[in-house]
């Protein structure tokens, strides 16, 4: 699929199938979605500019270097399950900056209807953002989270989720074919409450263990 990325190293396999286990519970179930998020992390940013600097070692003068300027990477996680992303991204990114953006379903139609919105300034000259979330369902939710990115003026968008279901991804290309999404896994199809099968459940009453 065009401007797909599935993420198929084994170490990231191995713990998504743990996530999906039913009976792993939501202490495993938070760390291994942080240690997931790290190591996917490493493959979404792996284009990303870096700029040539000198350093001193303790044996010479100079070496030459690169360093990456983290604060022009903007992760956005979509309440409430994206939060549990967060950590594990910004443990390998420490100083990029976090907005917030709460979707939630509406039941009957599953449309996303945006009850929060808090983004860094300066978005539109950020080199990379990225919006975090496990589950790409429907799509209807990313999609609106996009057009709110966008209109925050929001450019390098890119989407980073654990599970994504083939009518999800047909519907934010719909809208947004040149963005890329990775992801680990495109699982059979989308249940008729809007679940992800096989798919590993509610992803925020499994992080939150509110269910
Ligand atoms: N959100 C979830 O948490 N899980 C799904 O399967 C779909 C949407």
């Amino acid at each position: 699929m065009d401007k797909v990325k599935i993420i198929k190293h084994p170490l990231i396999q191995d713990k998504l199938t743990r996530m999906r286990d039913v009976n792993t519970d939501s202490t495993k179930f938070r760390n291994l979605l942080r240690e997931l998020s790290s190591l996917m992390a490493f493959e979404v940013t792996r284009d990303i500019k870096a700029e040539s600097v000198e350093v001193e070692t303790p044996l010479e003068a100079t070496a030459a270097g690169v360093r990456v300027r983290h604060s022009e990477i903007v992760l956005i996680p979509i309440l409430r399950a994206g939060i549990g992303m967060v950590d594990g991204v910004l443990q390998i990114i420490p100083q990029a900056r976090v907005g917030h953006i709460g979707m939630y379903r509406e039941p009957d139609t599953l449309k996303a209807v945006e009850y929060y919105k808090k983004l860094p300034n300066n978005i539109s000259k950020c080199q990379m953002v990225l919006l975090i979330d496990p589950m790409l369902a429907t799509g209807h939710t990313m999609v609106a989270t996009l057009e709110s990115c966008r209109r925050a003026g929001a450019k390098n968008l890119s989407i980073m989720c654990l599970v994504a279901a083939p009518e999800g991804i047909k519907e934010v290309r719909k809208e947004y074919p040149e963005i890329e999404i990775y992801t680990a896994s495109i699982d059979s199809r989308l249940d008729e409450h809007g679940y992800i099968v096989p798919g590993l459940g509610d992803a925020g009453d499994r992080i939150f263990g509110t269910k």
